[in-house]
């Protein structure tokens, strides 16, 4: 099985997580991560239609996903969206932010109503919040990952790694 993970990072922490998220993934037997970020440019369609599930990780500009993420989105209109490629994929999501709401949670509702549109299926978090910056989800979110920019090192690497478990535990289930 092969797990796309498809972010931008302006300034490198979105590409952390994309990176603890992948480390997740490939924890799992028989499960390969496949990293794009959108900011190297031709986005490669093949592999994304090869894919099982597309992880989409944005940091949170302006209280919603980057420009880049969003020409991403736009850009699959007619290479995946029309013909409908990623029907039935799994969809996940993954977004960090300097303030600890930040509004986040439009990011990732924007990825939700995206791979919605594309008729894929979303994967929550399934994870109770944790309640100190040494756990997992402290900011306490369900419908994807949730990250404080200045989280400390431990915390982000506990917590997106469990993410990247979490949603391939769940690409598994789905695909039963
Ligand atoms: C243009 C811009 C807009 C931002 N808007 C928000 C925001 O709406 N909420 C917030 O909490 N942080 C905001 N931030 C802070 C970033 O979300 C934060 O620095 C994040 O970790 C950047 O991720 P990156 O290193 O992957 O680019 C903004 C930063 C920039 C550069």
């Amino acid at each position: 099985m092969q797990v796309a993970i498809v972010y931008d990072s302006g300034f490198g922490h979105t590409a952390k997580q994309a990176q603890a998220v992948a480390e997740g993934v490939n924890r799992a037997p028989g499960v390969e991560a496949k990293l794009i970020a959108v900011a190297d440019g031709d986005i490669s369609w093949e592999t994304l239609e090869a894919s099982d599930a597309i992880v989409f990780g944005s940091p949170t500009y302006n209280g919603s996903v980057s420009a880049r993420l969003k020409k991403f989105m736009e850009d699959s209109t007619r290479p995946a969206f029309l013909p409908q490629k990623w029907r039935n994929k799994i969809a996940a999501g993954f977004t960090n932010s300097g303030a600890m709401h930040g509004d986040k949670l439009n990011s990732l509702i924007s990825m939700t109503l995206f791979a919605a549109q594309h008729g894929m299926i979303w994967v929550g978090l399934d994870m109770f919040p944790g309640h100190s910056a040494e756990e997992p989800n402290r900011v306490g979110g369900w419908l994807g990952a949730l990250m404080l920019q200045k989280v400390n090192e431990k915390a982000l690497r506990v917590g997106v790694v469990l993410i990247g478990v979490a949603l391939t535990i769940g690409l598994f289930v789905k695909a039963q």
